[in-house]
């Protein structure tokens, strides 16, 4: 039997993050510890309610959910509005939240939770900027050789960016946070834009969900139509890219994703290229191997996988 994994999900909800959330609270191998908001998507107001009312409509108000950092370490916050829509959660009609946002900062709980654990035990999911995990590291160094594992939506290389022509959103809005975090030591596994388009939730995948006729099932669906339209006038493909459950989906069936190890280096300086990952995939530098980049998905087991787990919640 697969032993249950600790982890901590830092996010930035976001329809995908939510998708991302349900994933992880419908899975068994997994034990979420608490969540940890961040601003990027919208702003931190937004990022922790929805982390709230999606934690509700899991079935579970007794999830920790710890608001962050409002604004990344150097530059100023740039949202996505235009893609998550208003509130960061536009799609389905879901309720003002009851549960309590916990009062710890969520640095500090990263902190404290990674300490109180043995070495190695606790893996970070990172679904937004990499502001808290950042933050983290500088404030308690030694959490660095602690932590597991980090698996992270964020970046791209062979696909470009999606913010700008050089950068993903997640590292573009605090490109000196991801810098921090690439050269903690701490391992990291890497879902960029180059797996995360191969994720779309076509039509029929949507359906399927919709076809759960659960309140979860009903509302991913819902979500997932919403961000749809924005994509497809964007990719002109057959779907939106689902890009966060990538990580969770990673934990629970690794075999899904193919990729490699090397460097990954984050530029800091250009404005032209800001946030951009510079991925040394053809091993062209002496630059030490700091992370798992993917590159490949099993996109229909992905779907069946995200589908199956979600009709369970
Ligand atoms: C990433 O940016 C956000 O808009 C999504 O939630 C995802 O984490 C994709 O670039
Ligand atoms: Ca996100």
């Amino acid at each position: 039997m697969q032993q249950v994994r600790k982890i901590i999900i830092d996010t930035d909800p976001g329809q995908d993050d939510a998708v991302a959330i349900l994933l992880a609270l419908a899975s068994p191998e997994l034990e979420v510890l608490g969540i940890t908001a961040v601003a990027g998507n919208v702003p931190l107001g937004l990022t922790e309610k929805n982390a709230r009312k999606i934690c509700e409509l899991a079935g579970r108000p007794d999830m920790k959910v710890h608001a962050g950092a409002g604004r990344p370490l150097v530059r100023d916050l740039v949202t996505a509005e235009h893609v998550h829509g208003k509130s960061g959660l536009d799609g389905p009609d879901l309720p003002e939240p009851e549960m309590p946002l916990m009062q710890a900062h969520a640095v500090d709980f990263i902190v404290e939770t990674v300490m109180a654990h043995e070495p190695g035990t606790l893996t970070l999911c990172t679904l937004g900027p990499l502001t808290n995990i950042a933050l983290a590291l500088v404030r308690e160094p030694r959490i660095a050789p602690r932590i597991g594992g980090i698996v992270m939506m964020g970046g791209g290389f062979f696909e470009g960016g999606n913010i700008t022509p050089a950068a993903e959103f997640n590292i573009h809005v605090d490109p000196h946070a991801a810098d921090v975090v690439f050269r903690s030591g701490v391992p990291i596994v890497m879902m960029p834009l180059d797996v995360t388009h191969k994720a779309l939730a076509t039509r029929a995948r949507v359906d399927a969900f919709r076809e759960l006729g659960t309140p979860v099932g009903l509302a991913t669906a819902a979500m997932l139509s919403f961000s749809e339209r924005f994509d497809k006038e964007k990719y002109g493909n057959e779907g939106g890219p689902l890009h966060d459950p990538c990580v969770i989906a990673y934990l629970l069936r690794p075999a899904l994703f193919a990729g490699r190890t090397c460097n990954v280096s984050v530029e800091t300086a250009s404005e032209l290229t800001m946030g951009m990952t510079v991925i040394d995939w053809w091993h062209v530098t002496k630059r030490p191997h700091n992370a798992q980049v993917m590159r490949e998905i099993d996109d229909e087991g992905f779907f069946a996988l995200l589908t199956e787990r979600l009709g369970r919640l």
